[in-house]
């Protein structure tokens, strides 16, 4: 029989053959085994609530079995064909009718790549360079997306700072960069470079940081003004903050919007979505090779993804389910608040009952440099201590799933109060 290994043993294999040991930026030291619902166990067999969720798209949990159904229907019919299919096609026009923005849409197989159309589509449809995007906000990892996403530096605005290597300056002086909801910066930039700007692209949640009231319309309203495609990155809150996204939540419609995590059910799926007008640029014969944005993916509309996508969202649609997400990311924000009330600690929860973080600090979480501002010491000890009580998430946002049940609540309530423990120790 083959010897079971540690997850020590699997992060040291892992480290061997990837780069700083993991898939990318999340603990590599922790191997998950399975996924059930709204739990997580793993190499190791330590089982853990999960507020990771995969980074948002097992919203209904792991292995729902309905999803879990549908996928196996589709799975001996074929897992690829690159061709039309009527799965894709159905979840397409399912997205259509759900998202107030979305006429039209493209699939494409991570929401990396559905900013970057949606940034190129701006481009395309104005015949402008320019693309202005928010510091801290995080829209994939194209050269665009990588500009002042989690800078250390701290430029004058609108300089955007590369966040990666290997990124030309000729991307950073196409790019401009504003900060979050600051109304008057963002009208006066908006001003300045009149005539010159493509897209403005935006999370209408950024990470965690709420839009301040109003802002939203202002941006509406500017872009306008000024013929600026508006784009809203709803990668995360598409499907999430309600069922027409953050754009039905905050009755803001931008001219297109990128969707992925909860379309694809847990595959591979994401959308670039909008205005039937400037999603026309996708089709050479509506304008022209001058006008036309070659866009193909060997994945694209994948027909496993479609059918898990179509399940989900065909549950999503029943009676009650985003009031009952909301309601237990309330009770858990409730928990938090309980929790660390006492203590005398400084702390904000910022974000929305879908998706939220604590955020140790005294003042308003309005931007990223306030947030970044927040004691990230007390922040480690939170997670470290969460994570050890068997709550699973990542450091920086804490996604509830309507699989959580009382007892996941129990698990979760233990682990909190633990947590602020173990800041209030150390305060
Ligand atoms: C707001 C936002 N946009 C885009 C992306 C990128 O999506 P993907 O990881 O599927 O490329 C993410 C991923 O977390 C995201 O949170």
């Amino acid at each position: 029989m083959n010897k079971q290994h540690t997850q020590a043993e699997w992060a040291e294999r892992a480290r061997a053959v990837l780069p700083a040991g993991g898939f990318g930026n999340f603990d590599p030291s922790i191997v998950i085994r399975e996924g059930r619902g709204s739990r997580v166990w793993d190499e190791d067999g330590k089982e853990y609530v999960d507020y990771l969720i995969g980074s948002g798209p097992m919203l209904l949990g792991h292995g729902h079995p309905e999803v879990l159904d549908a996928v196996f229907e589709q799975l001996p019919k074929g897992q690829t064909f690159f061709a039309n299919n009527v799965l894709g096609i159905e979840l397409a026009e399912e997205i259509c009718r759900a998202v107030p923005c979305a006429e039209q849409l493209r699939y494409v197989s991570s929401g990396g790549e559905a900013d970057m159309y949606a940034m190129r589509l701006a481009r395309a449809f104005t015949g402008r360079d320019k693309i202005v995007k928010f510091e801290g906000g995080y829209h994939g990892m194209s050269a665009e997306a990588q500009m002042s996403l989690a800078p250390s530096r701290r430029e004058n605005f609108p300089q955007a700072v590369p966040d990666s290597a290997g990124i030309p300056q000729s991307v950073a002086d196409e790019m401009l960069i504003a900060p979050f909801n600051d109304f008057d910066y963002i009208r006066s930039l908006l001003a300045e470079y009149e005539g010159q700007i493509a897209g403005l692209i935006v999370e209408p949640l950024q990470r965690i940081i709420p839009p301040a009231p109003g802002f939203l319309e202002l941006l509406r309203e500017e872009c306008t003004r000024y013929g600026i495609v508006l784009i809203f990155d709803e990668v995360v809150t598409g499907f999430r903050f309600a069922y027409g996204g953050a754009q039905e939540h905050y009755f803001v419609t931008p001219d297109l919007c990128t969707l992925g995590k909860v379309i694809g059910g847990g595959f591979p799926l994401a959308a670039t979505v909008g205005r039937a007008d400037i999603m026309g640029h996708f089709d050479k014969a509506a304008v022209g090779e001058e006008g036309w944005l070659m866009q193909l993916g060997t994945l694209s509309g994948n027909p496993v993804a479609a059918a898990a996508g179509l399940k989900s969202l065909e549950i999503l649609r029943r009676d009650g389910q985003y009031a009952r997400l909301r309601e237990l990311g309330d009770r858990v924000g409730g928990m938090i608040r309980d929790a660390l009330e006492p203590t005398g600690i400084p702390y904000r929860i910022v974000g929305d009952a879908t998706l939220f973080e604590v955020v140790f600090t005294a003042q308003d979480a309005r931007d990223y440099r306030a947030v970044q501002a927040a004691d990230a010491g007390r922040a480690k000890l939170w997670n470290d201590a969460l994570r050890h009580h068997g709550i699973f998430k990542s450091p920086g946002k804490t996604y509830p799933s309507l699989a959580l049940t009382e007892d996941d609540l129990a698990v979760t309530l233990e682990a909190i109060q633990s947590a602020a423990a173990a800041i209030e120790a150390k305060a």
